[in-house]
């Protein structure tokens, strides 16, 4: 992961590459550093910490400079120090570079190095690739183009990399393989980013940058070359973000911002796809792959984390209603062993960030042995919507906040009515049903909305509980998947050590951690397991643990067993786990900031895990 910024035109960098760096704080905020170029003396400041720290630090400093690069770190490879920090500097001062991935080869690198009497003076892979160009470029007497193609042959790993010369004050140099690059056109400038939000505000024309390519950026001319040194031509695209869409508008924090949202990113996602009246889903990556989606000899999802649970409830609904197998993977597990993918199979990949580096090197994977891909990803024109077949968008919008709230809930939309197409195409559902849910999704969106707005009573549940040393999340059928959910949510923004489980099967193990102390999520909406799990939670009631249940409204059975209640709309069970999903992010919310936590940048977390 790590955020990547570089600036060179007519303007001052420094300001630049500083507020690109704080949009792109959520992909790492171990340290950050800049490289500044000010008549022919390359300054490089880097600090640990948030880039807040860096900003101090520097007052004072010589900042003047027209090229820039800028990083906020991750670490792979290194504890966070100031030492560790990019940018490096090569051995001979002369190059800084920036980097966002890990160089795997890096150990043998750096001992053929330290034989020729390099010195290291931090701990990451980074600076081994530096010295690497820089002892190449010594020993060919080559340009730092040549010699970075040169290196780039040899290093294994994933990079997105930026140089800067101190013997040429315009040209940042590029490269990438598997970490994601964007260049931004202005007029006689160009910007460079991890991704657009650093860009939007001075320019909507940006090239994408693709692995293995090379880019030479100037002020006014950007050359792009793969690693044999031919040109390709730049692919220009026009952004279609907003500079508001990525502000915090009023909120107090991102992750609240985008919960808030939700209503309408539903609603954006559902909009022009879904005619409840007219009984239609219209969704251009399902219409014309329908044939090859309905046939499919098995689906497999891949995905991590918050977008993998979004691939288990999708496994729930398709195999109701269109009676196709699902297998949900881990993509970090999927890469690593030997799957069997056949031909006739389709991958379903899911992903917020379209990054994940393990997301993507499993789809590569599946992709080499025939399988068809369909991405659901919420960053336009990332790297996974590119490697897809065929896909459908979240349209959440830029999700900044380290917890995934709104992107989740944008998945579970585009993966219901994905099911739903299939199902009513393959005639496995009946036309009642098919109508009823399609009027039960369109609501969504309200029914989010009358959620938000009770959002109040989940504060005083978290306040109560937020000295808790642990929590359990228990629900059944479709919200087995949202109590993993708000376990995962909770353990991110709060520390707070918490499992979810399937309620029926706490009773294998986990029940043992009950006691007077311990509360207990239950996610209990009206679905065919509700007498069910009514009975899990007197299990826990009769060991003393203390129940915070999440019911439907009217339900009146539950409120009696329970110590808090937090009740939403009613939902068919197919639909409920984008409503019961909700009051599970607010509660994580509101006990992360009741302990003082920074909840869009909490500790060790990256927003985009561009590493293994
Ligand atoms: C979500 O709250 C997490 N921060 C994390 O689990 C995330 O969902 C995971 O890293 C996958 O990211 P992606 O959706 O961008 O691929
Ligand atoms: N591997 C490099 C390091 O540990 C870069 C990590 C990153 O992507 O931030 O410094």
């Amino acid at each position: 992961m790590c955020g990547i910024v570089g600036y060179t035109g007519p303007r001052q960098a420094y300001p630049i590459v500083l507020k690109g760096l704080k949009r792109l704080e959520y992909r790492g905020y171990d340290s950050s550093g800049v490289a500044l170029l000010h008549n022919g003396k390359l300054n490089v400041y880097k600090k640990k910490g948030k880039v807040a720290e860096l900003e101090e630090y520097v007052i004072g400093k010589d900042l003047d400079s027209g090229i820039g690069i800028g990083h906020t770190r991750w670490a792979t490879h290194g504890e966070p120090s100031d030492r560790n920090a990019h940018p490096h500097t090569s051995s001979n001062g002369r190059f800084a570079m920036i980097h966002n991935g890990i160089i795997e080869n890096y150990a043998q690198l750096k001992t053929e190095l330290q034989k020729k009497g390099y010195q290291f003076t931090s701990d990451t892979d980074t600076e081994v690739l530096l010295n690497f160009v820089e002892d190449i470029q010594n020993n060919n007497n080559c340009t730092l183009e040549e010699a970075l193609r040169i290196a780039l042959k040899r290093v294994s790993g994933a990079y997105c990399i930026l140089i800067i010369d101190s013997n040429d004050p315009e040209t940042i140099i590029a490269a990438r393989k598997g970490s994601p690059l964007v260049i931004g056109i202005g007029k006689g400038e160009h910007f460079l980013a991890s991704d657009a939000s650093p860009i939007i505000e001075y320019t909507k024309e940006v090239v994408y940058v693709n692995d293995y390519e090379l880019a030479i950026v100037k002020p006014d001319e950007l050359i792009l070359k793969n690693l044999g040194n031919e040109k390709v031509t730049p692919y220009i695209t026009k952004l279609d973000m907003e500079l508001a869409a990525i502000e915090k508008g009023g909120y107090d924090h991102f992750m609240l911002k985008e919960i808030f949202e939700q209503p309408s990113t539903i609603y954006d996602c559902l909009r022009g796809r879904l005619d409840a009246d007219a009984g239609t889903i219209t969704m251009g990556g399902i219409d014309q792959h329908i044939s090859q989606l309905i046939n499919a000899n098995r689906i497999m999802i891949i995905a991590c984390g918050t977008s993998w649970h979004a691939g288990l409830v999708a496994e729930y609904i398709i195999e109701e209603l269109c009676r196709i197998p699902v297998e949900v993977e881990y993509a970090s597990e999927f890469r690593y062993r030997n799957p069997i993918v056949n031909k006739g199979d389709v991958i379903i990949a899911i992903s917020q960030s379209g990054e994940t580096a393990d997301t993507l090197v499993a789809l590569e994977k599946a992709k080499e042995n025939g399988a068809f891909i369909f991405g659901v990803v919420n960053a336009v024109g990332s790297s996974i919507s590119r490697i897809s077949h065929a896909g459908a968008y979240t349209h959440a919008g830029p999700e900044i906040g380290v917890a995934s709230t709104k992107a989740f809930t944008g998945q579970l939309a585009v993966l219901m009515l994905m099911a739903l197409k299939m199902a009513f195409v393959k005639e496995t559902i009946s036309k009642e049903r098919y109508k009823q849910l399609l009027i039960e999704l369109q609501d969504v969106p309200e029914k989010v909305d009358a959620i938000l707005k009770n959002s109040e009573s989940i504060k005083t549940i978290a306040e109560a509980y937020k000295n808790a040393t642990d929590f359990l999340f228990l629900g059944r059928g479709y919200n087995f998947p949202i109590a993993l959910e708000g376990a995962l949510k909770l353990k991110e923004i709060s520390y707070i050590h918490a499992e979810g489980y399937p309620a029926a099967e706490m009773k294998h193990g986990p029940i043992a951690l009950v006691d007077e102390k311990l509360p207990v999520v239950f996610i209990a909406t009206k679905d065919s397991y509700h007498e069910k799990i009514v009975s899990n939670m007197q299990e826990i009631k009769a060991r003393k643990g203390k129940i915070i249940s999440i019911i439907t409204e009217g339900d009146v059975i539950s409120p009696t067993l329970s110590n808090h209640v937090f009740s939403i709309p009613p939902a068919d069970e197919v639909i409920a786990p984008i409503l019961s999903v909700v009051p599970l992010q607010l509660l994580s919310y509101y006990v992360g900031v009741s302990k003082g936590i920074d909840v869009d940048k909490p500790r060790n977390l990256a927003k985009s895990v561009t590493v293994e």
